[in-house]
């Protein structure tokens, strides 16, 4: 079984390189370039593709991979929003994914930016390289006897309630699935959750329904001074909404690894390109936010768990087993 995994950085190439000997049958070639409109036709020959969550997988690349001949797409990540699973079951393809490899990951990362935004470290640390150790700008606020609002109680949303509750918060929550197992947090209604909490953390996928769930209606439903952090998708949030509840002084402080016009730049070194969206630097502009690059999932133990789950995903349909990691429409 032939697999072209496109978009691959050094550290796919470690992890995945490390597990293969442990799959034979199963060949990969890395290219670095991503799967877009020009580059699906590369595909030709191979029975399956392997892309990230930064892929253009829309109908047109789903079109060409088709006429490629490939029938399989092993998506290394979680999230699929960025596939059209209607065109891609309309030829028969195979879409299998790796629903959960390292919660924690992303939820100590949602903390961390929670904690940075709040207690400012990134710009701590910049003054006290240059030997300046004033402490003005770097107030925060504390977490302990605060309110977290959880939107999402899935496997991330979870972990990082478990984490508040360590920073002795009251965890409250939105799902349209409350886990009763979470005997430690009360779920309440969205706009309660607005209402109430201190710091909101978004951990829900990104549908057409939750689509800019974050907007000038709910930012006004918000405590003010809230703290809103957002490691699940960009397009959760409506970013001009956003802007303008920044400009509105509503926030203390925002944290986000995700964002929307993210998907051009994600991964890539920009920093000698002039961009062609500003989204980005108009955000940076603000002194109350703190970007990373969707970086949420980047730790060792679950770039080796993607690999070992994509590799198994791989196997289980070449040996025609059970799929269990399919995405149905
Ligand atoms: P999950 O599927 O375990 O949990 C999602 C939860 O959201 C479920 O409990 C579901 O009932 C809930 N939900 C769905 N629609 C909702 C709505 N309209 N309102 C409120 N809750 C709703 O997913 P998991 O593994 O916890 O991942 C969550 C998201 O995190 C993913 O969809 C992905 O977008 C993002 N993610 C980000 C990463 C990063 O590197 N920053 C890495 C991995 C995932």
């Amino acid at each position: 079984m032939k697999i072209l995994f496109y978009g691959t950085k050094n550290y796919d190439e470690q992890f995945f390189e490390k597990l293969l000997p442990k799959y034979p049958g199963i060949q990969i070639k890395f290219i670095e370039a991503n799967i877009h409109e020009e580059t699906a036709a590369l595909a030709k020959g191979y029975d399956a593709i392997c892309a990230f969550v930064n892929a253009d997988l829309g109908t047109s690349v789903i079109e060409v991979l088709n006429q490629q001949g490939v029938r399989l797409i092993l998506m290394r990540c979680a999230g699929y929003n960025n596939v059209d699973l209607t065109t891609a079951h309309k030829y028969g393809m195979k879409i299998l994914r790796v629903p959960g490899y390292s919660p924690e990951a992303v939820a100590e990362h949602a903390m961390a930016l929670a904690l940075t935004a709040n207690r400012h470290t990134h710009k701590a640390y910049i003054k006290c390289r240059e030997n300046n150790f004033a402490l003005n700008g770097l107030m925060g606020v504390n977490f302990y006897q605060k309110t977290a609002g959880i939107i999402g109680t899935g496997k991330i949303g979870q972990a990082m309630a478990k984490i508040c509750r360590g920073f002795g918060m009251k965890v409250i929550a939105f799902d349209l699935f409350p886990n009763k197992d979470l005997d430690f947090l009360e779920y309440v209604s969205l706009d309660e959750l607005l209402a109430q909490s201190d710091l909101i953390s978004l951990h829900c996928p990104l549908t057409d329904e939750t689509k800019h769930i974050i907007n000038e209606d709910s930012i006004a439903k918000m405590k003010d001074g809230v703290i809103l952090v957002n490691t699940s998708r960009g397009g959760l949030i409506k970013t001009e909404d956003l802007i303008a509840g920044i400009r509105d002084h509503k926030f203390f402080a925002i944290g986000l690894d995700v964002y929307e016009e993210e998907t051009d730049f994600v991964y890539e070194d920009m920093s000698e390109r002039i961009l062609p969206t500003s989204t980005i630097q108009r955000l940076l502009s603000f002194p109350n936010v703190t970007m990373t690059s969707h970086q949420g999932f980047f730790t060792e133990e679950a770039l080796s768990n993607i690999a070992e789950t994509t590799l198994d995903n791989a196997k289980a349909y070449m040996n025609k087993e059970e799929l269990k990691n399919e995405v149905l429409s």
